[in-house]
């Protein structure tokens, strides 16, 4: 099974660059940028690795992206994520990055954006990439609209804004003014609610912002007419089921809702979130749950025929994409 989803083309929509900062990476960064970490060895890093929810993973991942420093950095952080989505049969990503984590060290946004751009640039023959700018929700609506200002000579190498960081306490209306500005750019809007979060965040993403896809979105299933109303506008969601298990959404991957959802015609996607953190890329995401929810083959090929179509990458490639898919899928036997 795991050579066939790895062999599946797939477009990967729910990937935070920083998440994929490996420990080896980390040290090796932050050794030659004299960054000081607060951990000694690799060992004892991944010995914290141990999440009892959402904040808890949010104080290492913003720890370990100080070791990014210059152009280079966030070159080689996106060259090393790109050869495995590669790998794993990424033909599409669509890549967070969260420039105010950077910003709020003195590191200019150009030096981000440059050097991510960089790494796709010399990837574009493998893999069709776009960069989505997130917004910390953790910090002011002001903020936010004061960093899409900075990024404004750079929209060129954007497709999108999304919204992500610690969720509770800090619901999508608040962000309204820096999505409106991403709107009135011509730029594409996401937004991380219902992770942990009630289902009127998913909601607010969704009328307040303008949300076209909803990053996780689990918490949806708590109220029907939500659901009703994913399944009627077919709002896609992109889950992290790795990430919802090691962040103690659903401790036990047994009872994540993700096939539930597909069954009942929610546009489901499968994505990594923060690999390095979480224990496992697309691949392996895909696995897990396909293992512990008993998926089909056929809802495997759904799963990543939805990924393709809730891209946003231009409708030719997308046709071409979902030709390459079904040409896999008819030209793999199907066994047992
Ligand atoms: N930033 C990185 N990963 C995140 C997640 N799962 N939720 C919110 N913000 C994040
Ligand atoms: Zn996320």
């Amino acid at each position: 099974m795991r050579d066939f989803i790895k062999g599946l083309p797939k477009a990967e929509l729910h990937l935070h660059i920083e998440g994929t900062l490996e420990p080896e990476l980390m040290f090796e960064l932050a050794h030659k940028n004299g960054v000081d970490l607060p951990f000694d060895s690799i060992a004892e890093l991944r010995a914290a690795y141990e999440f009892d929810d959402l904040q808890s993973f949010l104080g290492i991942y913003y720890q370990g992206a100080a070791a990014l420093i210059t152009e280079d950095d966030f070159a080689a952080l996106m060259r090393a994520y790109l050869a495995r989505a590669v790998a794993d049969g990424v033909v599409r990503a669509e890549v967070f990055f969260d420039p105010q984590t950077h910003m709020e060290r003195g590191i200019e946004i150009g030096t981000v954006i440059g050097g991510l751009r960089k790494a796709m640039d010399d990837f574009a023959d493998s893999i069709s990439t776009g960069l989505i700018l997130c917004f910390l929700r953790h910090l002011s609506p002001d903020d936010a609209v004061a960093t899409f200002e900075a990024a404004r000579p750079y929209l060129n190498d954007i497709i999108g804004v999304g919204l992500d960081s610690s969720e509770i306490g800090n619901p999508p209306e608040r962000f309204v003014a820096a999505f409106d500005l991403a709107r009135e750019a011509g730029l594409r809007l996401v937004a991380h609610a219902g992770e942990e979060a009630a289902p009127e965040y998913v909601w607010s993403a969704l009328d307040n912002l303008g949300a076209e896809r909803i990053d996780h979105g689990v918490q949806s299933e708590k109220d029907p007419e939500l659901v009703q109303h994913l399944v009627d506008k077919q709002v896609p969601l992109t889950m992290c089921p790795l990430s919802n298990q090691k962040l103690q959404v659903f401790p036990d991957i047994r009872d994540h809702n993700l096939r539930r959802l597909l069954e009942r015609g929610v546009k489901v996607t499968i994505n990594s979130d923060d690999p390095a953190y979480f224990g496992g890329y697309i691949v392996d995401n895909y696995v897990a749950v396909a293992e512990a929810l008993d998926l089909s083959r056929d809802q495997m090929v759904q799963v990543a025929e939805n990924s393709i179509e809730a891209s946003f990458v231009g409708e030719d490639r997308k046709v071409k994409m979902l030709d390459g898919l079904r040409a896999y899928v008819a030209g793999v036997p199907v066994r047992d």
